[in-house]
């Protein structure tokens, strides 16, 4: 019997367009799914640009306008890649039409939109999901499901950073074409909403509730011309952010990240140490998970590097044989596979719009507690 098919529209043919219709593509050759995505069109400005994606990727038809997309009758779901301060408009227009609603992250510009966003995505009723894909590298799920088995015992504290270097040169403009992340006014923050989002999701899910945070930020370029108007502006962004935060499990952490740190392109780590054991993961080396565990007899005890690899890991049965790794993209293809799943049960995949949120409050804080020098207190989605 043929599956049903969902056909995806998606808005946006960027870096994030072409992970996206990869996992599009491939989730099919890996994952048994109660649906067939179906790469049914694609949305850009650029009618060249747009032709060119489709053509590659195999959309099957394509919009200059992703209103137009909304309105087709033949789409499910509407796949939002597109800069941040456009996920609001078009995540509530798609909901509205009863349309299914993945979002690239981070959800929004703050919290008050994405409770905007929140309240028509659950009115609509329509399944909906952030792409905060690093929950999806079999060694961070791994890292969950050693959590959740409660190997660590109480937590005492979550570390977690991610750094990069590619914004340190001041001849580099604000805004436009892959440069909107260093204009305020479409990111809606700097290194905060941009890389520590995923840091701050991927603790939320392992490690719970945060409840408050004491921040510090800094632009270090503080005037950049902007790409779209050919002016000198001020930028508007945190370059750098660094800050504490205890969670509501009574752990302490520490987060930081920046552009500005020179020989690294995307160096994301992440430590959790727990009274009996202690688990490590680092981006650069994303199939192996380091694991201490305190309960080893006493001469044997050291850090494990655990090759996330096995058929007994998450996911990796629907891949390789043991031992073969696989890489970042294949983070997106579980995400599909999860959403799709979601539809099928009726129990919606995580993170969810209002998962997301969470996320988005956390980013408030941090941006208020290192505007007024003060500790502030996370709100909950
Ligand atoms: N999950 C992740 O790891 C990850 C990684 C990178 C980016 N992102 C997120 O994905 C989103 C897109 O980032 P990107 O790196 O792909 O950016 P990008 O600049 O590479 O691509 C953005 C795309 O959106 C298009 N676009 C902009 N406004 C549009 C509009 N009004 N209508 C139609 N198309 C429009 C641009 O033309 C471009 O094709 C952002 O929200 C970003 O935060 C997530």
């Amino acid at each position: 019997m043929s599956k049903k098919n969902l056909n995806v529209g998606i808005v946006g043919y960027g870096f994030m367009g072409r992970t996206h219709a990869n996992a599009f593509r491939k989730v099919v050759n890996f994952f048994d799914l109660p649906y067939t995505p179906v790469l049914k069109a694609a949305c850009g400005r650029d009618e060249e640009k747009l032709k060119a994606y489709c053509d590659r990727w195999g959309w099957e038809s394509s919009e200059t306008d992703w209103r137009k997309l909304i309105e087709r009758k033949d789409i499910d779901i509407i796949d939002i890649c597109t800069p941040n301060d456009s996920h609001a408009e078009i995540a509530i227009a798609a909901a509205r039409a009863g349309k299914m609603v993945m979002c690239e992250k981070p959800l929004s510009m703050d919290g008050p939109q994405g409770e905007e966003m929140v309240r028509e995505i659950e009115k609509a009723g329509v399944a909906n999901m952030v792409w905060y894909n690093y929950r999806r590298v079999p060694a961070v799920t791994f890292a969950k499901q050693l959590i959740d088995e409660g190997r660590l015992g109480r937590i005492f504290h979550y570390r977690a950073k991610f750094l990069q270097d590619w914004t340190i040169s001041a001849e580099l403009p604000q805004g436009g074409a892959g440069l909107w992340r260093l204009d305020a006014a479409a990111a809606g923050s700097g290194v905060t909403g941009d890389l520590l989002a995923h840091c701050i999701d991927t603790a939320l899910w392992l490690n719970g509730n945060m409840d408050s945070v004491s921040a510090m930020t800094e632009t270090f370029i503080k005037q950049r011309t902007h790409s779209l108007t050919g002016q000198v502006q001020e930028v508007k962004i945190d370059d750098a952010c660094a800050f504490l935060a205890r969670f509501g499990n009574g752990s302490l952490a520490t987060f930081e990240s920046t552009r500005y740190a020179r020989g690294h392109k995307a160096l994301y780590t992440l430590e959790i140490n727990g009274e009996n054991a202690s688990i490590a993961w680092d981006l650069h080396d994303l199939h192996r998970l380091q694991y201490f565990d305190h309960r080893d007899r006493g001469n044997l005890r050291g850090w494990r590097s655990i090759h996330v690899t096995d058929g007994d890991h998450p996911y990796m049965s629907k891949w390789w044989v043991p031992g073969l790794q696989i890489g970042y993209e294949h983070t997106f293809v579980h995400q599909v596979a999860d959403f799709i799943e979601g539809v099928g049960s009726g129990q919606f995949a995580s993170p969810t719009f209002r998962d997301a949120l969470e996320t988005q409050y956390v980013c408030d804080a941090v941006l208020d507690s290192a505007k007024t020098g003060q500790w502030r207190d996370v709100k909950h989605a």
